[in-house]
């Protein structure tokens, strides 16, 4: 345990600051484990999803250990100088470990270097950074997931449907599912191999596939519904299947589609994330179904790494963990 902050707020952008459990008068005696957790953007769905899991993962962590946890938790609002910036602060401050949400996954070297220097541990998640730079230090860890596994069960998803559903799918029966496909963010591990995972699994089973239009919609609700809108108006009833690379985007497109111009059309959406609202559209039969990324499991792995790793511990076992990465299972959702 590092020395205990020196009073007051840190004199960062909006803080939200949780300390879990007593206050420090109750449980004077314990020990405090001082935690950042850094954003790359909560208006992100699933960002905003595992904030929350992540926020009950600690508070549960605490109770069951004994230990005083102070969690700081700060958006880097999509720029990776404000996130250099509030990991600094944090590093000046001496907390004893921080988890990453990168901005920019490329720019991990400067960031692992401050942390090395300083002695403070660091657990990237989601956003991952690339392996030369994990092996800068032993004390740096991503959590996340493999994201051709998700582009696969979302190709599994896919033929499943096809198979009982083939005419409703192939609109115009000739043999080819005419789709259009909302990519991620360029350079984002999760988007152009989960897309090609996922073509890749649904060719082999035997399904011809035809790709009318594709666009990057970095992850964002209203710009899948953008593009979708665009596509509409441009092939309409041709489109028989959209594929997006999330769930935000899915729902984007999803709404676009609810248009009265657009009611009687059939298309097949297909998302990934498995946050609720898809959960629920899927329920809705309004899409064929998601692939849950496990965002519980992911907190869960990030708070048991940080609590060991801050309270200067060797890190216990922890399930698919290989060379300090480890990769949370995906699981398929339908109705
Ligand atoms: C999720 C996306 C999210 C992105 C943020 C991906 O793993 O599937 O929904 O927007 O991470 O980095």
């Amino acid at each position: 345990m590092k020395k205990s902050i020196g009073g007051g707020l840190l004199g960062l952008l909006a803080a939200a600051m949780l300390c879990a459990g007593c206050t420090a008068d109750e449980k004077s005696d314990t020990q405090e484990l001082r935690v950042g957790v850094l954003f790359y953007n909560q208006d992100d769905m699933f960002i905003s999803a595992m904030r929350q899991e992540l926020d009950e993962c600690f508070r549960k962590t605490e109770k069951q250990e004994e230990c005083r946890i102070t969690v700081s938790f700060f958006d880097s609002m999509g720029n990776q100088l404000t996130q250099n910036e509030q990991i600094k602060q944090f590093i000046e401050r001496d907390y004893d470990v921080l988890c990453v949400n990168l901005v920019d996954r490329t720019d991990a070297a400067a960031i692992i270097d401050e942390g090395k220097k300083a002695d403070i541990p660091l657990v990237f998640f989601n956003r991952e950074p690339v392996s030369a730079d994990l092996a800068r230090w032993d004390k740096v860890y991503y959590v996340g997931a493999d994201a051709a596994e998700g582009g696969r069960q979302q190709g599994e998803i896919f033929l499943e449907y096809y198979k009982k559903h083939k005419d409703v799918m192939d609109k115009n029966g000739d043999g080819l599912i005419q789709y259009v496909l909302l990519e991620g963010e360029p350079g984002h591990q999760d988007a152009a191999i989960r897309t090609e995972s996922c073509i890749k699994t649904i060719k082999e089973g035997g399904v011809e596939m035809r790709r009318l239009a594709g666009a990057n919609a970095n992850w964002r609700f209203n710009q899948g519904k953008e593009k979708m809108e665009g596509w509409l108006a441009e092939f309409g009833d041709g489109i028989e299947a959209v594929i997006s690379n999330n769930d935000a985007m899915a729902l984007g497109a999803l709404e676009a589609l609810d248009e009265p111009e657009w009611a009687d059309l059939q298309i097949q959406v297909l998302g990934l994330d498995g946050i609720e609202e898809a959960q629920a559209a899927i329920k809705e039969g309004r899409m064929i179904g998601t692939v849950l990324n496990d965002a519980k499991g992911q907190a869960e792995a990030i708070v048991q790494l940080a609590a060991d790793l801050g309270r200067d511990e060797t890190p216990r076992a922890i399930s698919h963990m290989e060379n300090r990465v480890v990769r949370v299972p995906y699981d398929i959702l339908t109705q």
